[in-house]
């Protein structure tokens, strides 16, 4: 196995370098940024193995500049919607994930989203940093409470079922949208609307125009899966009409770009794509990436293989 070259495209936690080292040469990017496409091409070269991030484009030209000894490409994220999936399997690449390790961190920023929007904290703390004049009264900065509130969750997975059991435990009703319950049904009676699907090509744009005027005007909608399901300047239109009456949001259609309409908006919350950014999860995602590479490098199945 000595010999192998394997190609990191960002900095990663030391423990999953230690792993990953044991394996081969490891090459870590050290630019601050993500690569541009051609670095990209140009990093894998002779690479056997690519731990890639979400923000890194990885399709069969990236393939074929690294060679034909890739064999596989763990990405460090459970979407994986930057990879072009068949196109690695023709190629004979596996690719894998990091399901599960992030599940608790990012229902927790979910919500942590849905009570900064509820609660108007952001808005909050924004005013008392600026300085400006308040008092309290009972009518100061109300915001609208969660009990007896039905949270509308679209993508049932795991991710979508820990923000379940977070808003059973703040006394919401939760409804799930799903073959049997279409999207509709959902956005005309939840209070929230938590996106937790995954971004392909019938989720894109899946919340837009028509989906935010069919939401109830004293409703928020929260995604932190992947920017485009949503569409970004409708949401715009939909908050600035007051057909809606909050968005919180952690994800964007073009990262790092954000929508500068959204940016003006008091009743907007947002967070630089922040869902699993905890040191206990990053940590078990980089560890969970090595070792799916370590699998595949030792001729065995990996822990989380993406089969599409
Ligand atoms: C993922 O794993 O897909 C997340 O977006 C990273 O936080």
């Amino acid at each position: 196995m000595w010999g192998m070259r394997i190609v990191v495209t960002r900095r990663v936690p030391e423990a999953a370098l230690v792993e990953l080292r044991a394996l081969g040469e490891v090459v870590v990017s050290d630019a601050d940024r993500p690569l541009t496409q051609e670095e990209l091409q140009e990093a894998v070269a002779g690479a056997s193995a690519i731990v890639s991030m979400l923000h890194d484009r990885i399709d069969g030209a990236v393939a074929d500049a690294a060679g034909p000894q890739l064999r596989v490409v763990a990405n460090v994220a459970v979407g994986y919607d930057n990879i072009d999936v068949p196109a690695l399997v023709e190629r004979g690449v596996v690719v894998t994930n990091t399901p599960d390790v992030l599940t608790d961190a990012t229902a927790d920023l979910t919500f942590g989203l849905l009570l900064a929007l509820t609660r108007r904290i952001a808005e909050g703390d924004r005013l008392l940093r600026a300085r400006k004049p308040w008092s309290f009264h009972l009518g100061f900065m109300l915001g609208s409470g969660l009990q007896g509130k039905t949270l509308g969750i679209i993508g049932p997975g795991q991710i979508g079922k820990a923000v379940a059991r977070r808003a059973e435990a703040f006394g919401m009703r939760v409804v799930y949208s799903g073959r049997s319950q279409p999207k509709e049904d959902l956005l005309r009676v939840a209070d929230v609307v938590s996106l937790h699907c995954p971004l392909t090509p019938e989720t894109r744009h899946l919340i837009d125009a028509k989906a935010l005027s069919a939401m109830k005007h004293t409703a928020f909608l929260i995604n932190t899966t992947r920017g485009p399901v949503v569409d970004e300047s409708a949401l715009a239109d939909a908050l600035l009409a007051n057909e809606i009456a909050g968005a919180g949001l952690d994800v964007f259609e073009r990262e790092p770009e954000v929508e500068p309409r959204l940016l003006e908006l008091d009743n907007v919350v947002l967070t630089p794509h922040l869902g699993s950014a905890t040191v206990e999860t990053r940590t078990e995602m980089a560890l969970l990436a090595a070792r799916n590479v370590a699998a595949v490098l030792n001729g065995e199945e990996p822990v989380n293989p993406v089969r599409r």
